[in-house]
C-alpha cells in the first residue's frame, strides 16, 4: 500500500484529477468519470476523461482513459461535462477546448469553447464525436469562456446549462434546450449582480419540486468565515423556475480546503447525490504530500442530498458507506485512543467541542463565538493548510469520515461540511475529544 493512498476516495492510479464529470448511473452500473491529466501530478497535460464504474458506489474500477483530444475542437483539452440516458443509450456532453497559437488574451479571443457529443449503449465503447456548439452559437455578451455542459431531460425536453463569463467580466449561466439532444437553441442567461467574473460547472436539479442552481464562481471577495479559497462553490436557492433567472441565497457547498466544481446525479431509489472534486486550483497557498509520489487529488466521498426544515440543501456520505465499517465502539470523552485509517467518528455534542488528531490538526466549536474552526497546527500536517472557519449557530452533531489522507465533517446532520486533505505519518492517528455526547468510533472493516 503506497502511502496516503486513499480507501473509500475515487483517485487517479498517477497524475492529476480535477471535477468529477458524466456521473451517472446506466444499465445496473454507476459510472463517475473525472477530469484528468495522466503522466503529470502538476496537471500540465491536456486533460482527458478518467473513468471509473461498478455495481456498487464503493467498489468501481478504474477503466482507464475514456475521452481523450482527438479532433480539432478538442485539441487543447476534453473538459468537463455530463452524462444523460435516453433510450437505452448514454449520451455524453462535454467542451472540447483550444487555444489558438498566436498573441491573444484567451479571454476574449484565441480560445475555442466547443460542445461535443459522444453516445454509448454499454458505458464502455463511445461513438463518434459530433461538436454542437461553437462560439458563434453563443450569445453576442459571452467572452470565450463558456464550458462545462450539463444536460438533463424534463418532461421530454433536453435542456443544459453552461457555465460562462461575460465579455464585461461577469459569471453566469447560459441555459438551452433541445427537443433532439442534438440541435439545441439559447433561452436565457441566469446570472446575479457582483458575483465573480466566471461562473464553471454550473448544475441543476430539483428535489421535491424546488429547483437548486449549483456553480462554481471565480472571482468572489474572501471574508474570515466564508469564501475563504481560490475559486468556490455553492448552490443558490431560486424564487422561480430556473428560466425566471430569480437566484436567491448562495450557500456553499464545503467550508474546507478542498473542494469545488461538484456534479450530482440521480442515483437509484430517487436520491439525488453529489460528488466534488477533493482539490483546489494550483493557486492555492498549500499543496498535497502526494505530488512528489505521483498523483494529486481525488474525489470527495458520494454524499446524498436532502432538504432541511430551512430550505438549505444537507449533504451526508451515502448509506451505502454504513456497511463499510464496523459496530460502533464507544469512545470516552478527554481520552487519547489510537484509531486505525480509515474511521467513521459520530457524536452529539453538547456546548464546547474540539478534537484534536495527533495533537497537529484541530477542530474546535466555540459556542460564545459561534463558529466551528479547523486549525492545521503544523506545515507538514496540513502541507501549508492553516485555518478555516464556518459560523455555526448551534452544534449538535458531529461526524467525521477519515481516509487515509482526507477528512469529511459533516456538522448538523449535514448542513455544514468541511472537506479537507491532511498527511498523518502512518495509517492510524491519535485522536483525543472533548465536550462529546455518546461519541461512537467505527473501524473500517476491509482489510488490505
Ligand atoms: C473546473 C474547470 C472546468 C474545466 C475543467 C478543466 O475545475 O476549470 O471549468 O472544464 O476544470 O479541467
Amino acid at each position: 500500500m503506497e502511502k496516503f493512498r486513499q480507501k473509500l476516495h475515487i483517485e487517479p492510479p498517477e497524475g492529476w484529477l480535477n471535477d468529477p464529470n458524466g456521473l451517472s448511473f446506466f444499465k445496473d452500473e454507476y459510472h463517475v468519470f473525472f477530469q484528468y491529466s495522466p503522466g503529470s501530478p502538476e496537471g500540465r497535460t491536456p486533460r482527458c476523461w478518467g473513468h471509473c464504474k461498478g455495481r456498487e458506489l464503493f467498489s468501481m474500477s478504474y477503466e482507464g482513459i475514456a475521452v481523450s483530444p482527438e479532433i480539432p475542437e478538442e485539441r487543447n483539452g476534453v473538459y468537463s461535462g455530463s452524462a444523460v440516458e435516453n433510450g437505452g443509450i448514454l449520451h455524453i456532453f462535454y467542451t472540447g477546448n483550444v487555444k489558438e497559437k498566436g498573441d491573444f488574451n484567451y479571454v476574449t479571443n484565441g480560445r475555442g469553447a466547443n460542445v461535443i457529443r459522444i453516445s454509448t449503449a454499454d458505458g464502455v465503447h463511445f461513438g463518434e464525436k459530433q461538436v454542437l456548439l461553437r462560439n458563434p452559437d453563443y450569445p453576442d455578451f459571452c467572452s470565450c469562456h463558456v464550458r462545462d455542459p450539463k444536460v438533463w431531460i424534463e418532461n421530454g425536453v433536453w435542456k443544459m446549462v453552461l457555465g460562462a463569463r461575460t465579455a464585461d467580466d461577469h459569471g453566469c449561466v447560459l441555459v438551452y434546450t433541445s427537443g433532439d439532444g442534438e440541435n439545441w437553441s439559447y433561452v436565457t442567461c441566469v446570472s446575479k449582480p457582483d458575483f465573480g467574473y466566471m461562473w464553471e460547472c454550473p448544475d441543476y436539479f430539483s428535489i421535491g419540486g424546488k429547483g437548486y442552481l449549483s456553480v462554481s464562481p471565480q472571482g468572489l471577495p474572501h471574508f474570515d468565515t466564508k469564501f475563504q479559497n481560490v475559486f468556490q462553490s455553492g448552490y443558490f436557492t431560486l424564487s422561480g423556475t430556473l428560466e425566471d433567472n430569480a437566484p436567491e441565497e448562495f450557500y456553499e457547498w464545503d467550508m474546507g480546503f478542498d473542494f469545488y466544481a461538484p456534479q450530482t446525479f440521480e442515483a437509484p431509489g430517487g436520491r439525488r447525490v453529489l460528488i466534488g472534486w477533493m482539490g483546489m486550483d494550483n493557486q492555492a497557498d498549500y499543496g498535497n504530500a502526494t505530488t512528489a509520489l505521483g498523483w494529486q487529488h481525488c474525489l470527495t466521498l458520494p454524499r446524498e442530498i436532502t432538504v432541511l426544515e430551512n430550505g438549505r440543501l444537507a449533504q451526508n456520505p451515502v448509506a451505502e458507506l454504513n456497511g463499510l465499517f464496523g459496530e460502533k465502539k464507544s469512545l470516552s470523552d478527554g481520552e487519547t485512543s489510537e484509531v486505525k485509517l480509515p474511521f467513521d467518528f459520530s457524536t452529539r455534542a453538547d456546548g464546547k467541542f474540539t478534537a484534536e488528531l495527533d495533537g497537529r490538526l484541530r477542530l474546535e466549536y466555540v459556542p460564545s463565538e459561534k463558529i466551528f474552526r479547523l486549525v492545521f497546527a503544523d506545515e507538514l500536517y496540513g502541507c501549508g493548510r492553516t485555518e478555516r472557519k464556518a459560523v455555526i449557530g448551534k452544534l449538535e452533531d458531529i461526524r467525521i469520515i477519515a481516509d487515509m489522507s482526507s477528512l469529511e465533517i459533516y456538522l448538523n446532520g449535514g448542513e455544514t461540511v468541511f472537506g479537507t486533505r491532511f498527511y498523518p505519518d502512518g495509517e492510524s492517528v491519535r485522536l483525543t475529544v472533548s465536550g462529546s455526547v455518546s461519541a461512537a468510533l467505527r473501524n473500517f472493516l476491509k482489510e488490505d
